[in-house]
């Protein structure tokens, strides 16, 4: 990022949202930041009365006797989709569109916030017929639809924490993540359809049911989308629309305390184990609801939309809770931004008039080559003019991507915020605030009023601005995540370290501070965590399937970036045969990236793979990390190698396969 670029100010008074956007100035945004600071928990009381809807009010607000198992409102109680559903019907919002469906081939369909209660209704009630209970997990695997919202709200109102998994994760991916969760039941698709191409979801469940250890599964419910043909077990297979169909549409929602977990959400960590991120009900959900006000300014007449998977965090805060919790209207798109074309985003806000838009650097970045390479599906031959704010999110944005969002897409007019945030975190943490903060292209400015954040040192200084550090929350807050699911030393260890003394939250990502302005850069993760077209992936993860594959003696992973996708994975490989040489290069690689993909899931097949006859080393058996980055990013190997045991190796890992 050069700096040329970055000290490229743009002035929020351009922007015609000043003074109209929920926090109106940055005099009341320092007000909010300064009622935090004055008094942390009273501050978090109050926006927690005002945004949620209480069965029974709290009256602890932040139990930190056991940190860092911190809990927030404990003795409160509520339901998270009675806030998303039920609340709507008695504030007007009854008949309001809640979701604009959109499909793979273009069909549209709409669903008021009325009919979505009742859907979401039915399905708690049959799953409850089903004998799934409050704190019974469920998981889900379906493809983006109505539906996936449906069966999240569905567990949320029995007090079931839901587990959803990505559809882009393989069938031993989710059989590890229905045992480590301990599920009961699973909601899953026939067939998922994106750009075309179907996948059979429930052949992939059943391959993963019949891996062992899911006697506990006693029921799989399944929403016939295309009509093919899948594999059925009678009494633990069920229709989701016969299930709805023989239940009554209204449905008692189960009241829990504020720390009920609402949901576990796998995601990659730097040792080979996914992990289940658990978060609570009342906290997170009263962050996901204000976060929906502060960042993008929703208002009762925006079409909102985010183009993330209900597989991911984005997707779970910003489809599932943020927008029904405020009533809002979305669209939930099931296909892929270049199907049929590369102008499908353009066309969808056209065609939606969609006035807030949220969608990660990656898709920007590729839309941008398509656009270049063909004027009928760049922007400019759209009418975008209903949009008024733009975000981002998942990975850092390059200044000029953010730069060609902001003048293609937004027309110069909206404000891009390039929000920072974590599964862990539930919810927006540090982000421009629109029409608002004085923005500047690759920072994601300043923290949330509430949100204590800085940077340290490996000792848990601050640093001074300007300085490069390790980002921080030194105070907790109440959409964090609770536990590692059946972990807690992990989470503990992993995100309270020692190192730092114990009491600050380590996000994992490198950053740094103006000195003018104190904003924050995120520069990357500090660990072994890859972020691949915004997507998490550990690299350990990566390593661990390589060497479970029977050619294979020796694997290390790294990334190296990449215009597009942000980061690429690159793998070395060590073979238990011969280093292949010749047209076998280009087999073994292709099976060996057909193994991850069985192993983990299309996702994180590595784009690249390099033989040697050795892995280097160090002398103490160290795998040399640092040079390989090197020599996956094609650099000359200028560094040191003297530690190397075999710097012989590196000559042959340096030819690219
Ligand atoms: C990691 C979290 C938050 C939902 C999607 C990803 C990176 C996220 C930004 C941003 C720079 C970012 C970080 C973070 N990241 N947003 N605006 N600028 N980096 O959630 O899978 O939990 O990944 O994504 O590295 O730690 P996730």
């Amino acid at each position: 990022m050069s700096t040329i670029e970055t000290s490229h100010h743009v002035p929020a008074q351009d922007i015609p949202l000043t003074g109209r956007a929920v926090i109106k100035s940055m005099e009341a945004y320092r007000a909010l930041v300064e009622e935090a600071a004055q008094d942390h928990e009273a501050f978090w009381a109050r926006l927690a009365r005002e945004h949620l809807s209480w069965r029974r009010p709290f009256t602890q607000i932040l139990d930190d006797q056991n940190a860092p198992f911190y809990k927030w409102f404990e003795d409160g109680e509520l339901n998270a989709s009675y806030n998303c559903l039920d609340r709507n019907l008695t504030s007007g919002n009854a008949n309001k569109t809640a979701i604009i469906f959109e499909s793979d081939d273009g069909r549209v369909s709409s669903v008021t916030y009325q009919a979505l209660y009742h859907r979401v209704c039915r399905l708690a009630n049959a799953l409850r017929a089903r004998g799934v209970k409050k704190g019974d997990r469920v998981v889900i695997y379906l493809p983006m639809s109505v539906e996936g919202v449906v069966a999240m709200q569905a567990c949320a109102r029995i007090g079931a924490p839901h587990c959803v998994v990505f559809g882009g994760f393989s069938a031993k991916s989710l059989h590890e993540r229905i045992t480590n969760v301990g599920a009961v039941a699973i909601i899953t698709a026939d067939e998922q359809v994106r750009g075309g191409k179907t996948l059979p979801l429930k052949s992939i469940v059943d391959e993963a049911l019949a891996m062992g250890g899911t006697d506990a599964v006693k029921t799989v419910v399944i929403y016939r989308r295309t009509g093919g043909r899948i594999p059925w077990i009678g009494g633990r297979d069920a229709w989701l629309h016969e299930l709805e169909h023989a239940q009554p549409d209204t449905c008692e929602p189960e009241w829990v305390s504020a720390e009920h977990p609402l949901f576990v959400l796998y995601t990659s960590g730097s040792t080979g184990a996914p992990k289940g991120v658990q978060h609570s009900t009342g906290g997170y959900l009263l962050w996901a609801a204000v976060t929906m006000k502060w960042t993008f300014d929703i208002k009762p007449d925006d079409v909102f939309w985010c183009t993330a998977d209900i597989g991911w965090i984005t997707g779970h805060t910003y489809i599932c809770y943020g927008p029904t919790a405020v009533g809002a209207t979305q669209v939930i798109f099931e296909g892929v931004p270049t199907y049929p074309n590369a102008g499908r985003f353009w066309d969808m806000i056209q065609r939606h008039k969609v006035t807030i838009f949220y969608t990660a650097p990656t898709a920007i970045r590729s839309l941008i080559k398509s656009a270049d390479a063909d004027r009928a599906v760049h922007p400019g031959s759209y009418d975008l003019s209903t949009l008024r704010i733009l975000g981002t999110v998942g990975e850092p944005i390059n200044p000029s991507a953010w730069t060609w969002y902001a003048e293609h897409v937004g027309g110069g007019k909206c404000p891009v915020l390039d929000t920072f945030w974590q599964t862990e975190t539930g919810g927006h943490m540090i982000t421009p605030l629109p029409g608002v903060t004085p923005l500047v292209p690759g920072s994601c400015t300043l923290p949330l009023p509430g949100i204590d954040a800085a940077i340290v040192d490996e000792t848990g200084q601050e640093v001074p601005n300007g300085h490069g550090g390790v980002l921080v929350i030194r105070k907790p807050w109440p959409s964090m995540i609770r536990t590692v699911w059946g972990n807690p030393e992990r989470f503990r260890k992993g995100y309270y370290p020692d190192e730092l003394g114990g009491n600050l939250y380590l996000a994992g990502d490198g950053a740094i501070r103006d000195p003018d302005t104190g904003y924050f850069t995120i520069t990357g993760r500090v660990d072994d965590v890859l972020n691949v077209s915004g997507h998490r992936m550990g690299t350990m993860e990566i390593e661990s399937a390589l060497a479970a594959c029977p050619l294979v003696a020796e694997a290390a992973v790294v990334g190296r970036p990449d215009e597009t996708f942000g980061e690429a994975i690159v793998a070395f490989v060590v073979l238990k045969g011969e280093r292949p040489s010749g047209a076998d290069v280009k087999r073994v690689a292709d099976e060996l990236r057909a193994w991850v993909g069985k192993e983990i899931g299309p996702i994180a097949k590595p784009k690249e793979i390099r033989f040697g006859d050795a892995m280097p080393k160090t002398r103490s058996g160290k795998v040399v990390r640092r040079l390989l980055r090197s020599v996956a990013k094609g650099e000359p190997i200028s560094q040191d190698t003297s530690t190397v045991e075999n710097p012989a190796v590196i000559a042959q890992f340096a030819d690219p396969a």
